[in-house]
């Protein structure tokens, strides 16, 4: 497996992928790899000759008091995980590398509406979808893939990809690949590790309180305040601190309507050190 640390590096390799006639897939990562990013490997490779995979904790997403310098970096393992999913190259630069002017000089790229709802906005985390939508749109300068393959876990960051090459016209298509499962429902996620023994038990109330209000949406029942007290009620109960629960329609994120048919439910709630984050779509018939 090829490791690229520097962007020359990266550059002239996929010049010599293009002069080859490859197609390539990409899977960016902040490393500290579990199933759910393997997963999303083996799926790259179902659409394209090569797959690299970039591990970056970028820390233009990451807010003033949130876990930059505690982010687990598992570099090694992190290798060892991609060689056996048969991933071709990383791409692990510095901060220095993708960002020599520092953060504050850096021209960002800025999705409208997502970048300033739910995650962005409801919660503490202003600017985060600013870093995210940014290191992104450099990562694809730099790998220029013909694929990007992203988990279904991080909705909302999906969706803003997705905006994000469709209104900047990036030749890549994204993959969106379901949440990868504890057998308790907990789905999977690096910031799962920050969690005790006592505290995974806890973990897998977030899924089920989604799960409750999909089954109340699908019984009919419509006063979505109150099926969010519900399930903050429920979170409390289990322990969690409820960032958000919210009910949207699964395409635009918007409030439903009576026409909405396909919906998401999107949850965040604190558990000790780890904020967890989760979501569960589904369709409903209309009357
Ligand atoms: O989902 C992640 O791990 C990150 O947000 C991403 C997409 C690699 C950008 O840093």
């Amino acid at each position: 497996m090829l490791i690229f640390n520097k962007l020359s590096e990266l550059r002239q390799w996929r010049k010599e992928l293009a002069l080859q006639g490859k197609s390539l897939a990409f899977v960016p990562t902040m490393g500290n790899l579990h199933e759910g990013h393997i997963k999303l490997v083996e799926e790259a490779h179902n659409y394209a000759d090569v797959v690299i995979t970039s591990i970056f904790v970028n820390p233009m997403q990451f807010g003033k008091n949130e876990d930059l310098d505690a982010y687990p970096r598992t570099f090694e393992a992190d290798c060892d995980k991609l060689k056996a999913a048969n991933n071709h190259a990383v791409f692990y630069p510095n901060a220095k590398e993708v960002y020599p002017n520092g953060l504050d000089a850096q021209t960002y790229v800025e999705v409208p509406d997502t970048a300033h709802s739910l995650c962005g906005e409801a919660t503490q985390r202003p600017g985060h979808f600013r870093g995210v939508s940014t290191v992104v749109a450099k990562l694809f300068n730099l790998v220029q893939p013909d694929v990007a393959v992203f988990g279904e876990k991080d909705y909302q960051q999906l969706r803003l990809i997705k905006t994000m090459v469709s209104d900047l016209n990036m030749p890549i298509e994204i993959i969106g690949v379901e949440t990868v499962r504890e057998e308790s429902g907990l789905a999977k996620s690096s910031r799962n590790g920050y969690l005790t023994a006592a505290e995974k038990s806890l973990a897998p109330a977030l899924n089920q309180a989604l799960l409750l209000i999909k089954q109340s949406v699908l019984d009919g029942i419509a006063r979505i305040d109150t099926l969010k007290k519900l399930a903050t009620e429920f979170l409390n109960e289990a322990g969690l601190k409820t960032d958000y629960i919210l009910v949207r329609d699964a395409h635009t994120l918007a409030p439903l309507t009576k026409e909405t048919t396909e919906v998401v439910i999107l949850g965040a709630a604190y558990l000790g050190k780890a904020r967890l984050i989760d979501n569960i779509s589904f369709k409903r018939e209309t009357n």
